[in-house]
């Protein structure tokens, strides 16, 4: 049982640890607890495929970018409890600011994000005013109100086609994904930012190939984030649905797998009798692993839904102007019917 003192404690701390640093009672029982919550708060919790296992299973909503996206936009709970990292957590209170809107870690981060800073963004676009700016919604709030349209790895084709061919456009800021669009759509007039995922740049092309040598009757499939030597070794590329949806419906019996490792368990929850088998990373680190996904835990999505914190709070100006390019992709993709 936490006492008042100890909360004030542990609130005045919260910046410094991403997260209420108290200590959750080892003999409760997490899932009842986390789902008492939900009902009497009328919380939903949203979860990507890159999280811990427990955490899927408990969610209201598993999905990706995109899905995560739309049902922020359309849920009438009162508490958006996002399990998941920050870069999603701000897009779920753009769309629904007036929700309380939870991350169980403040510091679930996102290396594509951290790697462009809005400041010099803002000063590499005035470089080239004609062009209309895509950005991957693996981007901070901030680089949002400096976009005209987002994307999510679900839709970025769609996006980019639904843009003129003539207008030239600055595509942030993954330098893998904007390369790999590139070479679908034929667009020449696209001005990529150099950044990466941490985790889809660690996969071994060696090591890969070794392993399709061993099982050929596996197929190869990868993430859009991934490096353009691993993509040309895959049979299918696509998002985290799409990855999904491809192994459920292949006739094939064994993946290879490039993405995060988290992946997997909705693949085989989805194909109990299909085998996955993890593309491995260049070292012998658990690198395909985001250290980001999984600082979120059952006992920090717990103390996050007691204590209603960490909450996440944006400036109105920002929510205004960043809403914009989110609004913008979602009708697109609406009309893609995606
Ligand atoms: P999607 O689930 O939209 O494919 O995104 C993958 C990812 O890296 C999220 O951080
Ligand atoms: Fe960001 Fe990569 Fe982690 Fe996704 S997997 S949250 S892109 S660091």
């Amino acid at each position: 049982m936490t006492t008042a003192s100890q909360l004030e404690l542990a609130k005045r701390d919260l910046n410094k640890h991403g997260f209420l640093p108290l200590e959750v009672d080892p003999t409760i029982d997490l899932v009842a607890e986390i789902n008492r919550l939900k009902k009497e708060k009328n919380a939903v919790i949203l979860a990507h495929y890159y999280q811990e296992s427990e955490i899927q299973d408990i969610a209201d909503y598993i999905g990706d970018s995109l899905g995560l996206s739309q049902e922020a936009a359309r849920t009438d709970a009162d508490i958006i409890v996002f399990a998941g990292v920050h870069f999603m957590a701000e897009t779920a209170k753009m769309l629904n600011p007036q929700k309380k809107v939870l991350l169980p870690d403040l510091k679930a981060g996102c290396s594509l994000s951290d790697s462009c800073p809005p400041a010099v963004f803002r000063k590499y676009k005035e470089k080239y005013p004609d062009h209309v700016v895509v950005s991957y919604i693996n981007c901070s709030a901030e680089l949002k109100t400096l976009t005209d349209i987002c994307c999510t790895s679900t839709n970025a084709e769609a996006i980019i086609r639904s843009i003129p061919e003539d207008q030239p456009i600055i595509f942030a800021p993954d330098r893998n994904l904007g390369a790999y669009l590139q070479k679908i759509t034929g667009r020449e007039n696209m001005k990529i930012w150099n950044g990466a995922c941490m985790v889809h740049e660690i996969f071994s092309h060696e090591k890969i190939t070794k392993l399709m040598l061993k099982h050929p009757e596996a197929d190869f499939i990868a993430h859009p984030e991934c490096e353009a030597h691993i993509l040309e070794k895959a049979v299918y590329i696509g998002s985290t649905s799409g990855m999904i949806r491809y192994t459920e419906e292949s006739e094939k019996d064994t993946f290879i797998v490039a993405t995060e490792a988290g992946i997997l368990h909705e693949m085989q929850k989805r194909s109990p009798n299909k085998i996955f088998i993890p593309a491995p990373p260049n070292n012998t680190c658990a690198c395909n692993e985001c250290p980001h996904m999984k600082r979120n835990t059952m006992e920090k999505l717990y103390l996050a839904m007691e204590h209603e914190l960490p909450e996440i709070h944006l400036e109105d100006w920002i929510i205004k102007e960043g809403v914009k390019s989110i609004d913008k992709m979602l009708d697109v993709s609406a009309k893609a019917g995606l």
